[in-house]
C-alpha cells in the first residue's frame, strides 16, 4: 500500500453521510448484524435533512390512500416517474415512520390528540405529518442522531475503488490524512447538488459529492436536469449562499403569493393555484419577476392565526431581518433547492454495480420523475435508506481489499464562477444557447487538482482545503453532467423548462441516462440520442 496513506479500517458497510437516508441505512444495516462505518463530511446536523421545514408525506389512515398518493406523485412528476418505484415507496411510509417513532421521534398532535397533518403543492389531501411545526428535518435528525451509530465526522470520501468484482473500498480525506477503508459494500447518502447555483435553500456542504463519486466509478445517473427550484425562500437583497426557506406548508394553511402592486401570482395558472406543483408556481413567479423587471414577490400571510405558534423557524428567520409574517408581506424568490433525479437505483437503493448503493436525495429511485412532490424527500431517505442498508447484507463475505490508490487528481473550476454560469443559464428557465455557453465557460475555467494537495501532515485548515477542493471537482463534474442532459432534453418537462422548447414531447418521456465515457466527459449512454434537434 503507497505510503501516502495516513489510516486504514476495515468495514462490512460504509455509508457515505449522516442524514436521514445515511443514518436510516446504518441503523439497519447494523441490526443485520454488519460492522458499519459512517462518513460524514460535516458535523451532526449539517444535512439538509436538518432544515427540512414542512414534514414528510405519509397516507394517511383516513380520506387517503396509497393509490391517491401515487396519483399524486406521478401528476408532479410529469410523466418520468416509475410506477412500481413510486408504489413501492410510499407503501412504506406508515412502517418507515413507526420505525422513526420507534427511535424517539415526536410528531405534532392535533386538538384532537392524533398525529396532525397538513398540505402542500401537488397534494390532493392533508397527508404531511410534521414536528416541531416547521422543524420536521430536525426533529428527524435528532432521533437519528440519537441512536448513537458511530460516525466518523469530518472525513470526506474521494474515491470509490471497484474491481470486477464490484466494489472493494473507499479512499477518505480527515484529519488523519489520507484513508482507506476495506469494504464490500458502499452506500452512497451524500445529499444533494444546491450549491451548483448561487442561491439555495441546501446547506453549504450540498455539492454534489455522490454523483461525481458514483460517475467516476463507472455508474450510471439520470434525470439531472430536473433541478427542483422551490417557489419561496426569503429574498433579501443581494443574498447569497443558504437562503432560508418559506415552507409551501404557510400555502396549505392559507398563505397566497402576490406581487408588489399586491395582485394574485397564481390565479388562473392552474387549477390548484397557490398549492399547484412546484415547478408551475416557480415558473409563475419567474414569469411575474420578468414582466415587473423585479427580482422577488411577496407571500401574504397575514390571515393565517398564530403564525408564529405553528411556523415558529420561519418566524424567526423574517424577525432576523426586520419582518413579522403576522403584519408584513414575506419578501420571497425561488432557489435551487433539490435535485429529483441522481444516480440510477432500484427501489432498493441498488446501482448497477455490485457493492454500491445509493440512497436519500443521490439517489433516482423513479419516485420523483422530472418533478418531486413535496415532502416526498424525507419519505424516500427513510423507505429506501432502510431497504439499502437491508440490501447491503447480501454482500456480506465478500473478500475486498483496495491494493493500489488511485490518483485524485481531477478538474474543478472556481466555485463562485460555476455557480453565477449556472445560475444565469441553467436555472428556472433555460435555452440551447445558454446551457452551451455555460458548458464553454467552465470548460474553459477549469484547472487540475494534484494527488500531492491530498497527501501529507493535515492540520485544520489543510483538511478544509481538501474536501473544499474535492467539492469543487465534484460540482464541476455535476455541472456538466446536468448540462450536458439540460442541452440533450429538446422539451419542457417538469422543473425543466427550456424557452426554445417550450412544449412537451412524446419521444422524450424517457430519463436519459449519462454515464462518463473514456476521457472522463459524461454523455448519453444510448447510441443515439433521442432527441433530434429542431431546424
Ligand atoms: P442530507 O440530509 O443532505 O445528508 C447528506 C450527508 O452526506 C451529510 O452528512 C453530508 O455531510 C454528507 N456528505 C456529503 N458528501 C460527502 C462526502 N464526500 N463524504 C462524506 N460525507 C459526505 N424534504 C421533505 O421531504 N420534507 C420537507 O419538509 C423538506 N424540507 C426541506 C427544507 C430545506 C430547507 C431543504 C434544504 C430541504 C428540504 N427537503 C424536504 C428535502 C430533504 O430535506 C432532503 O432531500 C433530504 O433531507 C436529503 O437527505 P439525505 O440523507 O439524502 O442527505
Ligand atoms: C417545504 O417545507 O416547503 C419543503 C418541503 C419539501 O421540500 O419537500
Amino acid at each position: 500500500m503507497n505510503d501516502s496513506i495516513g489510516w486504514e479500517a476495515e468495514a462490512d458497510l460504509v455509508v457515505i453521510g449522516g442524514g436521514v437516508a445515511g443514518l436510516s441505512a446504518a441503523t439497519t444495516a447494523s441490526r443485520h448484524g454488519l460492522r458499519v462505518l459512517t462518513l460524514s463530511k460535516g458535523g451532526p446536523t449539517d444535512t439538509s435533512t436538518q432544515y427540512a421545514q414542512g414534514g414528510i408525506a405519509v397516507v394517511a389512515p383516513d380520506g387517503d390512500s396509497v393509490d391517491a398518493h401515487l396519483r399524486d406523485t406521478l401528476e408532479a412528476g410529469a410523466g418520468l416517474c416509475d410506477a412500481a418505484a413510486v408504489r413501492a415507496i410510499v407503501s412504506g411510509g406508515p412502517r418507515a415512520v413507526a420505525a422513526l417513532t420507534d427511535l424517539g421521534a415526536v410528531f405534532d398532535l392535533g386538538r384532537d390528540g392524533q398525529v396532525s397533518r397538513t398540505r402542500e403543492g401537488g397534494h390532493s389531501t392533508r397527508r404531511i405529518i410534521h414536528a416541531g411545526g416547521d422543524a420536521t428535518g430536525a426533529e428527524v435528525q435528532r432521533a437519528l442522531n440519537a441512536a448513537g451509530l458511530p460516525v466518523l465526522f469530518g472525513a470526506a470520501a474521494a474515491d470509490i475503488v471497484t474491481g470486477p468484482d464490484g466494489v472493494r473500498g473507499v479512499i477518505a480525506v480527515s484529519e488523519r490524512g489520507l484513508g482507506v477503508v476495506h469494504t464490500p459494500a458502499v452506500l452512497l447518502a451524500t445529499g444533494g447538488l444546491g450549491q451548483l447555483y448561487a442561491l439555495s435553500s441546501n446547506p453549504p456542504g450540498a455539492t454534489a459529492d455522490g454523483i461525481a463519486l458514483a460517475l467516476r466509478a463507472g455508474a450510471t445517473v439520470a434525470d439531472l436536469e430536473f433541478v427542483q427550484f422551490h417557489p419561496t425562500v426569503l429574498y433579501t437583497p443581494g443574498g447569497r449562499g443558504r437562503r432560508p426557506l418559506i415552507s409551501e406548508a404557510v400555502r396549505g394553511e392559507g398563505a397566497t403569493l402576490v406581487d408588489a402592486a399586491g395582485k394574485s401570482v397564481m390565479n388562473g395558472v392552474h387549477p390548484r393555484g397557490d398549492l399547484a406543483p412546484r415547478d408551475v408556481v416557480s415558473r409563475a413567479i419567474a414569469r411575474r419577476m420578468r414582466a415587473r423587471g423585479v427580482d422577488h414577490v411577496y407571500l401574504d400571510a397575514r390571515a393565517i392565526a398564530d403564525f408564529a405558534h405553528r411556523f415558529p423557524t420561519i418566524t424567526a428567520s423574517c424577525r432576523a431581518v426586520g419582518i413579522d409574517p403576522a403584519v408584513d408581506l414575506i419578501p420571497v424568490a425561488p432557489a435551487a433547492h433539490y435535485q429529483c433525479g441522481g444516480v440510477i437505483t432500484d427501489a432498493g437503493g441498488r446501482t448497477e454495480i455490485a457493492g454500491l448503493y445509493a440512497a436519500g436525495e443521490v439517489a433516482r429511485t423513479g419516485l420523483h420523475g422530472a418533478n418531486r412532490l413535496g415532502s416526498n424527500s424525507l419519505l424516500e431517505g427513510l423507505v429506501v435508506g432502510e431497504r439499502a442498508g437491508a440490501a447491503a447484507v447480501e454482500r456480506r463475505g465478500v473478500r475486498a481489499r483496495v491494493t493500489e490508490i488511485p490518483a485524485l487528481a481531477r478538474e474543478y473550476a472556481d466555485r463562485g464562477e460555476l455557480q453565477q454560469h449556472m445560475t444565469t443559464h441553467a436555472a428556472v428557465v433555460r435555452d440551447g444557447d445558454g446551457l452551451a455557453l455555460a458548458r464553454k465557460a467552465i470548460d474553459a475555467a477549469a484547472t487540475t487538482l494534484t494527488h500531492g494537495m491530498f497527501t501529507g501532515a493535515a492540520t485544520e485548515d489543510t483538511v478544509a482545503r481538501r474536501i473544499s477542493a474535492l467539492e469543487d471537482a465534484a460540482l464541476t463534474l455535476t455541472a456538466r453532467a446536468l448540462l450536458t442532459a439540460a442541452a440533450l432534453r429538446t422539451e419542457s418537462r417538469g422543473c425543466h423548462t427550456r424557452s426554445d422548447y417550450p412544449t412537451q414531447e412524446g419521444r422524450l418521456r424517457q430519463s436519459l441516462p449519462i454515464r462518463l465515457n473514456r476521457d472522463g466527459k459524461p454523455q448519453l449512454v444510448a447510441a443515439r440520442p433521442p432527441a433530434a434537434p429542431r431546424s
